[in-house]
């Protein structure tokens, strides 16, 4: 029988994955790309690379000959909140604002004020610098030209289905994060709408993650190899299509996923609210399901900045180191890193610091420290911010025996192994990585036999070997973590200093 085929568009890279009904891998392609940082806190890309890598990897996979073609149907995941705002002809107007972008501080502020500080009983959720409400009152203030043009606004994942279809459409999960959805009644906020004043119109229709808005249809259907009529599920935002891919079904369960940012996601039953702000409250996307979700922005992207500048150490990209060499690296230096700490704030923070001014740093180099030792704090200061996102699921209620994880960072069985003994748990990866391509080929799969989602994902998501917390390397990492806690307020003031220095010298 016909696969069927699950897209993730991620933040360096999108990748598909065809499925048998059985929910075995037949085959899997990819296609790499760049955000541009075109100034200090900005993060952008050009749509145009997200069309070129789509037909790219659906032509891969259609040119597989184990890979029975057309797929029975076709699910979306993406990264969140990023805003392609399309003209009348349904043409990007603009580069899109990416989640990681920090340009909006202004914006959450204007926010609050517009909404009279409402805004979090409507949605949910406080403003933040990455969802889309904000990226659309910067252009609103900043392009005007671009604003009047806007005819749709999509989110990532959803413009690829346009591409497909010519149906704008977006789903629960995904409008969660625009911080214009009503997300315990699962519609857009009318109240939300009209006090930001922005229209209506230009939002697209809101599915559940299992429906099918939209069929294959137009040319660059045609050009992805696909025949018109392939039904196209609505899919799920990234981080809600992973934990679906890792099998999280059931409230309580709870994932990581170790990709560009890094996620811990618990799913509810009910709404909880998580009072602080950090912890987002976002619809899952199984129906009637909700999540609790906190993001670390730099999660694997810190190891991937580091091994760029491997390279540019080494003599240039060309010469960077691959990331099985990084990860035997850091296995030569000791538990702690003797005693060297990373604060893994590369793009600011969003959870539990919510602080675009942040910055990152090594702290508590001596001359005795390593390339090892430096490599090796970067993992454990990213196991400590995942750290501090379990500590707050927990103080609102989640229990956790073990936790599932997921992502490229998971590939890394030092990685794993770190993380299981900085949160004191078993940790169990999945065998598929790419489990955001997984849980959108999961969708897929719950439309085209019109069954449930979650009993689908129970039966396809099989684990590795879980990986167990050494009891020494605990006592060590749990007074390590303490230390690591201390830095970011003690160093938060000269961090925004900093940031504003380098915002007057630097471009
Ligand atoms: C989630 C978030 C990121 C992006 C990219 O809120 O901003 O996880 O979805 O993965």
């Amino acid at each position: 029988m016909a696969c069927v085929v699950g897209v993730d568009l991620g933040t360096s890279g999108l990748k598909a994955v065809a499925m048998s009904p059985e929910g075995t891998l037949i085959a899997a392609s990819s296609a790499a790309y760049r955000p541009r940082r075109p100034k200090q806190g900005w993060c952008e890309q050009d749509t145009e690379e997200w069309r070129a890598a789509l037909l790219s990897a659906m032509n891969q996979l259609a040119a597989d000959r184990k890979v029975d073609w057309p797929p029975a149907a076709m699910g979306f995941s993406g990264q969140m909140h990023g805003s392609v705002f399309l003209d009348n002809r349904g043409k990007p107007l603009s580069p899109a604002i990416l989640w990681n972008d920090q340009r909006t501080a202004g914006e959450c502020e204007e926010i609050q004020r517009l909404t009279r500080g409402k805004i979090t009983d409507w949605t949910l959720n406080p403003p933040r610098t990455a969802f889309t409400a904000a990226k659309m009152l910067w252009t609103r203030r900043n392009l005007p030209s671009v604003w009047q043009d806007i005819r749709t606004l999509l989110l990532p994942k959803d413009y690829l289905r346009y591409l497909l279809s010519g149906i704008p459409a977006t789903d629960v999960t995904d409008a969660s994060g625009t911080l214009l959805l009503d997300v315990r009644n699962r519609r857009w906020s009318e109240e939300a709408l009209e006090a930001l004043d922005i229209p209506k119109g230009i939002l697209p229709p809101v599915f559940e993650s299992v429906d099918v808005p939209a069929e294959t249809n137009g040319a660059d259907a045609a050009a992805a190899g696909l025949p018109d009529g392939v039904p196209l599920a609505a899919g799920a935002a990234d981080q809600a299509a992973a934990a679906l891919g890792m099998g999280v079904v059931s409230p309580g369960d709870l994932s990581v996923t170790l990709g560009t940012s890094g996620v811990v996601y618990m799913q509810t039953d009910g709404v909880i609210h998580d009072s602080s702000g950090a912890m987002h409250t976002f619809c899952h996307s199984l129906p009637h399901t909700f999540q609790l979700m906190g993001g670390v922005l730099s999660a694997a992207g810190s190891l991937a900045w580091v091994r760029a500048l491997a390279g540019g150490f080494a003599g240039g990209a060309a010469s960077c180191p691959d990331y099985d060499d990084l990860m035997h690296l850091a296995s030569r230096s000791p538990p702690g890193a003797r005693g060297l700490v990373f604060l893994p704030y590369l793009t600011g923070e969003r959870s539990p610091h919510d602080d675009p001014d942040a910055r990152a740093a090594w702290f508590g180099l001596t001359a005795r420290h390593e390339a090892s030792d430096i490599v090796r704090a970067v993992l454990e200061g990213v196991a400590f911010a995942l750290k501090d996102l379990l500590t707050l699921a927990m103080n609102l209620g989640a229990r956790p025996s073990s936790v599932r994880i997921a992502g490229g960072g998971s590939r890394g069985a030092l990685w794993l192994r770190i993380i299981a003994s900085v949160f004191g748990l078993t940790i169990r990866p999945v065998e598929i990585a790419d489990a955001s391509a997984v849980g959108a080929a999961v969708l897929a799969a719950a439309a085209a036999a019109k069954r449930d989602a979650g009993t689908i994902a129970g039966a396809w998501v099989k684990e590795k070997e879980p990986v167990e917390p050494s009891a020494d390397e605990n006592r060590l990492y749990e007074e390590l973590y303490l230390r690591y806690r201390a830095l970011y307020p003690a160093a938060r003031d000269e961090m925004h200093r900093l940031t504003a220095f380098a915002g007057r010298y630097y471009r």
